[in-house]
């Protein structure tokens, strides 16, 4: 039978992005999916709060962390991992294709020979269909590229996270114009999750509440199917091409970007200057 693990949600309202941690039904263990560090950009401060709730609610409930799971690698927000790892222990875990996203990012921001791109930051990388335990349940991890190359969506009995592929029915999809992204792509991995069972809850990333609605952050394969308003209803590959380069040609870059790759793509680790300080650099014209 399959499992029905508990997800509880934490919302992010600087970033509009939902961090969650999946609880294995009959059992202690649990795991975080995608948790924010915050920025004041400005000041050029961190803040732990939104990290400090997620911990709060782990060691409340007597919570063993296991896994601290990064759908891929953010650009609008930094990747509150590190922080949680060092707390709760656990093993940060990313698809295998953050190493074409490091190397991508390792030319913008021209880090030497010391910054590895070989994905060894992270605990584990994750190909498509591997398998893993939260306790025991069982999960596994789906190659969803086209909003990012190394995006991945992690099934964990009738739960999926589905990271940046989908937002909710009336959100539609992730631009697909960061490098390495592809609209095509996007469409064929957005396939894959929708061939998933119908009831399966789905679980994104961001919510920007459209039309002024409440944040959303819950659905389903069978509603998103009917109503996702960039591939549902029978919307060709296409139309969903066509659609999404279009409007991705319209989109501003995210606000977080410059800071966010540089942390996401160490593992949420911070960069440090040649004083060992943490440091963060802006190049010009490279994006
Ligand atoms: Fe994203």
């Amino acid at each position: 039978m399959t499992k029905h693990p508990t997800v509880t949600p934490f919302f992010d309202d600087r970033s509009n992005t939902i961090s969650y941690v999946v609880q294995e039904p009959d059992g202690p263990a649990c795991a975080v999916i995608d948790a924010v560090m915050d920025i004041n950009y400005a000041a050029g401060a961190l803040n732990f709060d939104g990290a400090d709730a997620i911990i709060a609610h782990i060691t409340e409930n007597n919570l063993t962390l296991e896994w601290i799971i990064e759908t891929h690698v953010h650009a609008d927000h930094l990747s509150g991992a590190p922080y949680i790892q060092d707390k709760l222990g656990g093993k940060i875990g990313i698809g295998a294709k953050i190493t074409e996203v490091q190397d991508t990012f390792g030319k913008v921001f021209n880090e030497g020979t010391e910054f590895q791109r070989d994905g060894s930051q992270f605990d584990a990388l994750f190909e498509d269909n591997d398998t893993y335990q939260i306790g025991a349940m069982q999960c596994f991890a789906m190659h969803t590229p086209g909003h990012t190359p190394a995006c991945m969506v992690h099934v964990m009995g009738d739960a999926a996270f589905v990271g940046d592929t989908l937002f909710m029915p009336d959100g539609g999809s992730a631009r697909a114009d960061f490098p390495g992204g592809d609209a095509g792509e996007l469409y064929d991995s957005i396939m894959r999750v929708l061939a998933l069972p119908d009831a399966m809850r789905l679980f994104i990333c961001h919510d920007y509440g459209p039309g002024g609605r409440a944040i959303a952050w819950e659905t389903t394969v069978a509603e998103e199917r009917e109503k996702n308003i960039h591939v549902g209803g029978g919307k060709t590959r296409d139309d969903f091409i066509k659609f999404r380069t279009e409007r991705d040609a319209q989109l501003a870059m995210p606000s977080l970007i410059i800071p966010a790759l540089q942390v996401n793509m160490r593992a949420g680790e911070i960069p440090r200057d040649d004083a060992g300080d943490m440091a963060l650099k802006v190049p010009l014209g490279k994006l």
